[in-house]
Order: C-alpha cells, then structure tokens, then sequence
C-alpha cells in the first residue's frame, strides 16, 4: 500500500475526534481525563474502554483492542485501512489525495460485494421467472406474501451447475473474484467452476451497511443439508453478522428479538416484527452479543421449543447477561418455533405474538421455572436442592432489588422464611466476592505478565530490558526534544527486544523528520501493536521524568544488551565465552561515565 501521507493523516485526525465519533456508536463518560465506556469489541458489563483525550487514541483492558480513531472506524465499521480514512475523510466533506495506492484486498472486497449483489438480482429474477415456479409456490406455500419475498430479496436458484457461473462472467466477474465470493468452487477436475448453490430457495444476508455479504440456501424437500451457507470470505464472518440485522436496526424498538432460522425473523417482519433476528446457523457468540448492544438494551430469546432450543436458551442466556444486555425468554406454547406459531394463528399471528411477548418471563423466571420442573416440591430433599439451586440463581443477580423480589417468591413457593433465604444467599455472595477478587487480581497479574506479551514475545524472557526499553521509548515519545541526548547513548543495536527496537527506530526518525510520533499509528501498525503502544505511552505518567531516571534507563538496556544470549553462550568456545564476560563487565559503567 502506498502510504497516505502525514499530513492527510493528521488532516483526518484532526476533523474526526474519536471521543465524538465513538459516542456515536456507544456511551461514553467522563473517568478524569479519559472517556470511559464499555468495550465495543468484547461483551462486559463493567467498562474497560478507554479514549485518552490528549492523544486520541483508545485502549481496551478487557481484550487488549487498540489504537486511533481509524482502527476504532476499521473495527467498529469492519473495514480495510484506507477504507476507513475514505468514511473518515467523507464524514468531515474531505476528497481523498489522487495518488494511486495497491488496494487489491480493498478492491477484492468490493468485488466481492458486488458478486453478491449480481446474485441476489440473479435469483430474484429466477424465482420470478418460470424457471423458479418450484420456488415461487414453496415460498408462497409457507405463507410468505410476495411483497415479503422481494422485501427480503429471496430467490432461487435453478438446477443446474453453471447457471449463476456463466451469469456473472457475463456480467464481467472474473473466476476468482466468484470463488473469493464462495459463489462457485473448482471442480475437482480442476477444468470448471460449478455453481455453490443449485436448487434452492435462497436467502441473502445483509449487513448494516446495505451490502450482501453472503446467501443462505434451502432445499424444498427433505434432504440434506437442509440449509446450505455461504463459508466465510473476505467480506463475510458467520460468528460476527446475524440475519437481518439490516432491517432490525431500524425498528423502533428498544429490543432485538434473537431467533434460531430465518423463517422464523421471516414470519416474524411479516406479522409486524421487524426487530427480530438470526444467527446464521451457529449458536450465539459473544460477537454477536456485543454487536446487539450497539442497537439495543434488551434481547428477547424466541429459540425453538425443542430440547435443543431450550439448551442453547440457557447458553444464549449467559453470553447476553455478560454483554451486558436485559433478558427476557418467550417460550412458544403451541408448535416448534416462532415461524410455526405465527403461521398457525394466521390472520391473528401479531397479536398472539404480542400476547407471548407480554406474558414473557425475564431470564430468572424463567431459569427459575425451568429449575423448578425438575424437582418434585412434595419430597424434602427435592426441595432443600431446589432451594440451594434456586439460591445460586439469585447470587447472579447483580441488583439487590432484583434478589429481593426473587427472595420473596422462592419463601412463598417453598415456605422456607426470606431471612433465611436472604442469608443463604449473602453467604453465596461473599463466597463468589472473594473467588472474584482472587480472579481479578491473578488476572491482572497476568495481563501484567510478560508471557502474555503476544506483541513483544521477547519479552517474558527479558523482564528488565523491555521494562527499561520501554520506559525509554515512552520517555522519548514524551520528551521529543531529548531525542539527540538519547541518540548519542543508545543505538538501535543496543535494544534487547525486536519489538522495541522497531519503535526505538521508528520513533525516532519520525521525530527526526519533525512529525508527530503518534499520527501515523494505525497506518504503520497493527491494533493490537498500537494497543502496545499506547500502553507503553501510558507508563509515562507513573515513572520519575528526571535526567537521572533516563540515565537508568539508558544504563540497564546497555548493561542488558552486553550480556551474552542464550545462543552466543551455546555457540561459544571457552575462550569467546570469558570475552563476553569480561566485555560484559567493562560495559557495565558506560552511562555513568558520560
Ligand atoms: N441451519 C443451517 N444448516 C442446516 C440446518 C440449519 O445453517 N443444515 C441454520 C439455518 O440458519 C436455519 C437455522 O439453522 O435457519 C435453524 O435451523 P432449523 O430449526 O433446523 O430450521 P428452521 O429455521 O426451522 O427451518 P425451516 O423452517 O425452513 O425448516
Ligand atoms: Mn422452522
């Protein structure tokens, strides 16, 4: 990639704040002199995402995220590099510089997309045609209107193996842009490609943004697999998107309803709810989790009735309480799942939805019903398990209101009086309070911990060189105009440490050059690098900003980068091995000389 210049970069910065770019997609308060918020990245429900206000660039304690406000649009918008500067750059009404960069994997991408758009107006105007009459009549058969069927953009596509194939050559597509698409593979002959999808009816998955990511295709008999998927491409994460998120996102509501299949959010935007949504034939992750977060407070899980259903509730239960997402459970009375249901009651299919809806239980009801189902309520011991279930239940809950009313109804279900229940469940408390701490602090410790450092592998076996390295890049960054003074002592040599040397070099032709060391972070490195990066600027504010404590520095990573490696003492004769050692020695006091 030809690099954007600095200039353009700091122009970018400069019009985008990531403190005001960021609030758009989630809260943020003020914590001193950062904005703090929750993780947009990773499901928690105590915040550990930081903007420093004086650089502009954000930090996840929680999963390690990182870096300016184009990573935050790379990541939050799922974007390459320079595709994020262009949705930058038009945010603040700039034209991007002329200069032609290799954006092959951008351009990939937008091939890709455009593929799938050809598809999806390829099926659709299969199954309009008398090509898909198979199609048209098993759609309509399960209910659907037409106008709900080209509201989707269903499809279909035709019995044969070469029929999208040849459409989007026609259309000007090249073999591998098909294939990066997964809309055709490589027979195994190796002498044609052959159409992924034939004789189904089709679904496109739409993202946010307007743009069809991938297809989910059913066969109209009872064959196997019923439900063929698009497999991941460049534009395209199954554990990441969910169907028809596009529409839901525009619904008024204040909740997502989280279904198993897409006739089930199908049926659902049909009777009127047009906030329903599906994975896409996985269970739920904690990406989707958090991706639900941006558009809603409250997740109401619709999974189908069956054993099957249930379980993965429990699950799903979990991962969106630790998203940080209110719950509540509808259960399906009559039939297998939602697109049953409604169909089932026709005409009447919104408000005997609603009516479930209404009726629905919050997660604890219903874990506690489900609970309760499993114990006979007339034999003691039964009951005294119920109870210690139940009691470990109520210890999830975060809100002491919450605990009191779940108190109250489990003293009434088991006569067993509240303050006893109460102490159960503050002695559950504590318990978990102290697991917790003793949890947090071993998780700290590790996250401080050098064998964690994927960015810096070096490192665990380093302790005191990266320290003192690092100390002396954040010194730097900080202290640009000490750039000759620390130059005159330390030459990228000298550094123990790959990672640090790269920002060691870096750095300091960036100053030498008269930029700003920070600008330029999420076009030179990774998020995860920058995540490292702002870590290592932030050990500024906690260490003595002396001439005496730069000179530590600088004398430990001497002193570190005079010792022998483990290599250079296996690779030595007796004689070389006293050299290093006697060189080691005379090395030792060179600072302190000066
Ligand atoms: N699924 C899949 N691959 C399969 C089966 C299912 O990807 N072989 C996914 C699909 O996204 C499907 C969802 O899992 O929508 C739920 O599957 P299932 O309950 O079996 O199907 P239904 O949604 O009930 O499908 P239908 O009503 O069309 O029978
Ligand atoms: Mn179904």
């Amino acid at each position: 990639m030809a690099r954007l210049s600095d200039d353009f970069i700091r122009e970018i910065k400069y019009r985008n704040d990531l403190g005001e770019l960021a609030g758009a997609y989630m809260q943020l308060k003020r914590g001193g002199r950062d904005l703090v918020g929750l993780c947009p990245f990773h499901g928690e429900k105590t915040p550990s995402f930081h903007i420093r206000t004086e650089n502009g660039l954000f930090h996840c304690f929680g999963c390690g995220a990182g870096g300016d406000v184009i990573t935050f649009v790379m990541k939050i918008e799922n974007l390459d590099y320079m595709e994020a500067v262009k949705f930058l750059a038009q945010r603040a009404g700039m034209s991007m510089p002329e200069d032609d960069y290799d954006d092959s994997l951008s351009k990939m991408r937008t091939r890709i997309y455009e593929a799938n758009r050809e598809a999806a107006r390829f099926y659709y105007q299969k199954l309009i045609s008398k090509e898909g009459a198979q199609g048209l009549s098993y759609l309509r058969n399960r209910g659907l209107a037409d106008r709900t069927i080209r509201h989707f953009g269903l499809g279909f596509a035709p019995d044969e193996r070469f029929a999208l194939g040849d459409h989007l050559r026609s259309r000007g597509f090249t073999e591998n842009e098909m294939i990066a698409a997964n809309l055709v593979f490589k027979s195994r002959s190796g002498n044609s490609v052959l159409d992924r999808f034939y004789n189904r009816v089709m679904f496109p998955i739409i993202d946010v943004r307007g743009n069809v990511i991938a297809f989910g295709g059913r066969i109209m008999s009872d064959q196997k697999p019923k439900y063929l998927n698009t497999s991941d491409t460049l534009v395209f994460n199954k554990s990441n998107n969910l169907f028809s998120l596009n529409n839901a996102k525009n619904s008024k509501s204040d909740s997502l309803i989280l279904c198993e299949g897409y006739m089930d959010v199908i049926s659902l935007n049909q009777a009127g709810f047009t906030n329903a949504v599906a994975t896409l034939g996985t269970a739920l992750t904690p990406d989707q989790a958090a991706l639900m977060k941006r558009y809603c407070k409250e997740v109401l899980i619709c999974y189908d009735a069956d054993e099957a259903g249930q379980k993965a509730t429990a699950r799903a239960i979990d991962i969106l309480r630790k998203a940080g997402l209110i719950v509540r459970v509808i259960t399906i009375p009559d039939g297998k799942d939602p697109d049953e249901f409604i169909r089932r009651h026709g005409d009447q299919g919104h408000a005997a939805f609603q009516n479930i809806i209404n009726g629905s239980g919050n997660d604890m009801d219903y874990r506690m019903s489900k609970l309760k189902a499993r114990y006979d309520m007339n034999a003691t011991q039964d009951k005294l398990n119920y109870l210690n279930e139940a009691v470990n239940l109520l210890c999830e809950l975060d809100n002491p209101m919450e605990r009191e009313i779940y108190a109250s109804k489990l003293s009434d279900e088991t006569g067993v009086s509240v303050s006893s229940i109460k102490e159960q469940v503050d002695n559950g408390l504590k318990r978990r309070r102290r697991a917790y701490r003793k949890n947090e602090f071993s998780q700290a410790q590790r996250s401080l911990s050098a064998r964690d450092d994927r960015v810096n592998p070096q490192h665990a076996s380093n302790l005191r060189a990266t320290n003192a390295e690092e100390s002396l890049i954040a010194y730097l960054i900080n202290h640009p105009d000490r750039l000759t003074y620390i130059h005159e002592r330390v030459k990228p040599e000298d550094f123990t440490t790959d990672f640090s040397r790269k920002l060691y070099e870096y750095f300091s032709e960036r100053i030498l050059n008269n930029l700003d060391p920070l600008t330029a972070l999420s076009r030179d490195f990774t998020s995860e690098e920058q995540s490292k990066i702002v870590e290592i600027a932030d050990k500024y504010k906690n260490m003595p900003h002396t001439r005496e404590a730069l000179d530590e520095f600088i004398g430990v990573i001497l002193d570190e980068s005079s010792k022998p490696t483990e290599q250079d003492i296996r690779n030595s004769s007796a004689e070389e091995f006293t050299d290093l050692f006697s060189n080691l020695k005379s090395k030792k006091t060179k600072p302190n000389d000066q």
